[in-house]
C-alpha cells in the first residue's frame, strides 16, 4: 500500500482509505452490522488502514461500528470524523429531512457553532471509544456561523490533545484560507471533496489550489457510489431506503451511457492489468496530481480487500489518458456530471 503525507500535517494515510458512510446504513438501504465491522478490518490488515466516518452516517451507527472494528488495535488505524450536521438538536438551519435506518424520521441541521462542535466531540469520542481522534473534519459549511469560531474551537481540541488534526469537507477556497489564517502555525490538514471520473469540477480550480497551499485532498465518492465498479447493471434495482434510486447518474439512460464506457474502455484496462474496474477506477483518482488518497466505501470484506489492493495499481500515463477522455466525453447533464461543485459555489456566494 502506497502511502502519502495529508498536507502538511503529521499524518500519513494510505492511498485508499475505508470510507464507513455507507456502513451506517441509512441512504444505503441498511447494512450487515457484523460484515460490515469485518469489512474495516480486512481493509486494516490489507493495508488500507485509516477510516473516514461522521456522526450523521446511520446517525451515530457508523462511529459506533468504527469503534467495534478499531477495539484492541486502535494504534494501527488513522481515525478520521467530522462536524457539523446535528440531528439532535433544535439549533441551525435546517438542511434536509430523511428517515434513518430504522425507518425514523429525522431532520438534519447545519451547525458548526463552539459549543456544538465541543459537545459533538465528546460524543464522537464516546462512539468510536478513542481518547483522540486523527483528522477532525468540518463537513459542510455553515453560514450562520464564521469559519474562525468552528476552527477556534478545533484549535482548543487540538490544544487538549482530543484532536490531532483538522481539516475540511466540502469547503471551497475562499473558506480554505480564512479556515488557514484562523490556524495560524497548525497546518490546514485536508479538505474533502467529491471526485471521479464522472466527477472532474474541482480540477478547475479546488484541486489545483489544494495543490499549490500543499492542503491534502481525500476524494469522496471515487466509485462513484458503484457506478465505476460496473456493479450496477440495467437489472440492478435501488429501492426507496437506497439514495442511489434518486441520483441522476443512476438514472436508467445516464446509467446505460456510463456503463457502455465501462464495459468498452474500463474493464479492458482492467483486464489487462489483471485488476478489477473498481480497482482502476480508484487508481485513477489516486494518480491525478493533487490527490492524497481516495476514500471508497465498501459493506463487505471482499469490496474492501479489493479496494485497498487498488493501493498498490499503478496506471500508465496512456491508460490515465484513455480513460480521461472516455469518461470526459460523456454527455449526462448537468445534474450528474458532479453538479455538486456547481451547488456548492452558488451556495456558498448566497450566504
Ligand atoms: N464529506 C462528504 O460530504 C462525503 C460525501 C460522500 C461520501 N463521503 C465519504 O466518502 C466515502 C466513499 O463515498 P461513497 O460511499 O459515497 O461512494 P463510493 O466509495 O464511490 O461507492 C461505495 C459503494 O460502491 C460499491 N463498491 C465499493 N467497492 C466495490 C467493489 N470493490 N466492487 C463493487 N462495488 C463496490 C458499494 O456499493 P454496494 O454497497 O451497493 O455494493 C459501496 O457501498 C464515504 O463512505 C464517506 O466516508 C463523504
Amino acid at each position: 500500500m502506497r502511502r502519502r503525507r495529508l498536507g502538511r500535517s503529521s499524518l500519513e494515510v494510505p492511498v485508499v482509505v475505508f470510507g464507513a458512510w455507507a456502513a451506517g446504513g441509512w441512504a444505503w438501504g441498511g447494512v450487515d452490522e457484523d460484515e460490515v465491522v469485518r469489512a474495516m478490518q480486512a481493509s486494516i490488515d490489507a493495508g488500507a488502514d485509516a477510516i473516514d466516518t461522521a456522526p450523521v452516517y446511520g446517525f451515530g451507527l457508523s462511529e459506533r461500528l468504527v469503534g467495534r472494528a478499531i477495539r484492541g488495535r486502535r494504534d494501527q488505524v488513522v481515525v478520521m470524523t467530522k462536524l457539523g450536521l446535528r440531528w439532535d438538536d433544535e439549533h441551525g438551519a435546517l438542511w434536509f429531512e430523511t428517515t434513518d435506518q430504522d425507518g425514523v424520521a429525522r431532520a438534519v441541521r447545519r451547525d458548526a457553532r463552539p459549543e456544538s462542535a465541543l459537545h459533538e466531540v465528546r460524543r464522537s469520542l464516546a462512539r468510536l471509544g478513542v481518547e483522540r481522534i486523527d483528522l477532525l473534519q468540518v463537513h459542510w459549511p455553515d453560514a450562520a456561523t464564521p469559519i474562525e469560531d468552528t476552527i477556534g474551537a478545533l484549535l482548543e481540541l487540538r490544544r487538549s490533545g482530543e484532536v490531532r488534526e483538522i481539516g475540511l469537507s466540502n469547503h471551497g477556497p475562499d473558506l480554505m484560507r480564512r479556515a488557514q489564517a484562523t490556524l495560524g502555525d497548525a497546518p490546514l490538514a485536508s479538505n474533502q471533496p467529491k471526485y471521479s471520473l464522472l466527477a472532474r469540477e474541482i480540477e478547475a480550480e479546488l484541486l489545483p489550489w489544494c495543490r499549490d497551499e500543499d492542503v491534502g485532498v481525500l476524494a469522496y465518492s471515487p466509485l462513484e457510489q458503484g457506478l465505476l465498479s460496473g456493479c450496477a447493471p440495467a437489472s440492478r434495482k435501488f429501492d426507496k431506503s437506497d439514495g442511489r434510486h434518486r441520483r441522476p447518474t443512476f438514472e436508467d439512460a445516464n446509467r446505460a451511457k456510463v456503463n457502455s464506457v465501462v464495459e468498452s474502455t474500463l474493464r479492458p484496462i482492467a483486464e489487462a492489468r489483471g485488476a478489477t474496474c473498481a480497482q482502476v477506477a480508484l487508481a485513477w483518482v489516486v494518480a491525478q496530481p493533487g490527490v492524497t488518497a481516495a476514500i471508497a466505501g465498501a459493506r463487505s470484506v471482499a469490496q474492501a480487500r479489493e479496494n485497498a489492493q487498488a493501493g498498490d495499481l499503478e496506471l500508465t500515463p496512456t491508460e490515465s489518458a484513455r480513460l480521461r477522455a472516455a469518461f470526459g466525453a460523456l454527455e449526462l447533464g448537468a445534474a450528474a456530471r458532479g453538479g455538486w461543485w456547481s451547488r456548492l459555489r452558488r451556495w456558498l456566494r448566497s450566504v
